[in-house]
């Protein structure tokens, strides 16, 4: 119980409530010796982070684009992943894990999901990012539906919390697609 009090003091009450409620000491997490899932979730949740930089990355260069719609929406859409990050870093602390980037560097995307972005006209950028901004939706939905599944209060508000950036996934891969087809 002291070991609660420690780590989540200042943290979101209800967090607290559900982990509690669940007795479990999140620095067993940090020492590794919590069940495989804890493990699962915080390797999930790391690469799902890693992924969320690498969507940073493809909208970090809006003020490139000629397209005055493009530079608007990727601005508005590098904000949306900003909080992404924020919202998953957010989980991390709350579970008391440690978050390291599964790739520190380079052409994330292209090395977690095998794809070669042709930045030679707006379109096949359009047409990369909506492939991309799909898989993301598909990622995130299977990933909601395991924790769903759980039946675990604590993993539960987890699904709920980045059942958001689910939905913005969506969001923005149907402005792609609106745009390739629409100009
Ligand atoms: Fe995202």
């Amino acid at each position: 119980m002291l070991c609660l009090q420690i780590c989540y003091d200042g943290d979101i009450p209800d967090f607290k409530k559900l982990t509690k409620a669940r007795q479990v000491c999140p620095c067993s997490l940090q020492k590794g010796v919590n069940d495989i899932d804890d493990k699962k979730l915080l390797k999930e949740l790391n690469k799902i982070l890693t992924l969320e930089h690498g969507h940073l990355g493809m909208y970090k260069n809006y003020q490139d684009y000629q397209d005055k719609e493009i530079r608007r929406a990727f601005r508005r859409f590098m904000e949306i992943e900003i909080e992404h990050i924020n919202k998953i870093k957010n989980i991390f602390r709350n579970l008391g894990g440690i978050y390291s980037p599964l790739i520190e560097s380079g052409d994330i995307i292209g090395n977690l999901l095998g794809i070669t972005v042709n930045f030679i006209n707006d379109q096949e950028v359009l047409k990369t990012y909506s492939f991309i901004e799909n898989k993301a939706h598909e990622g995130y939905m299977n990933f909601v539906a395991k924790l769903e599944k759980d039946n675990e209060p604590r993993n539960n508000f987890i699904a709920e919390m980045v059942a958001a950036n689910m939905f913005e996934a969506k969001l923005m891969h149907l402005w792609l697609e609106d745009k390739l087809r629409n100009g």
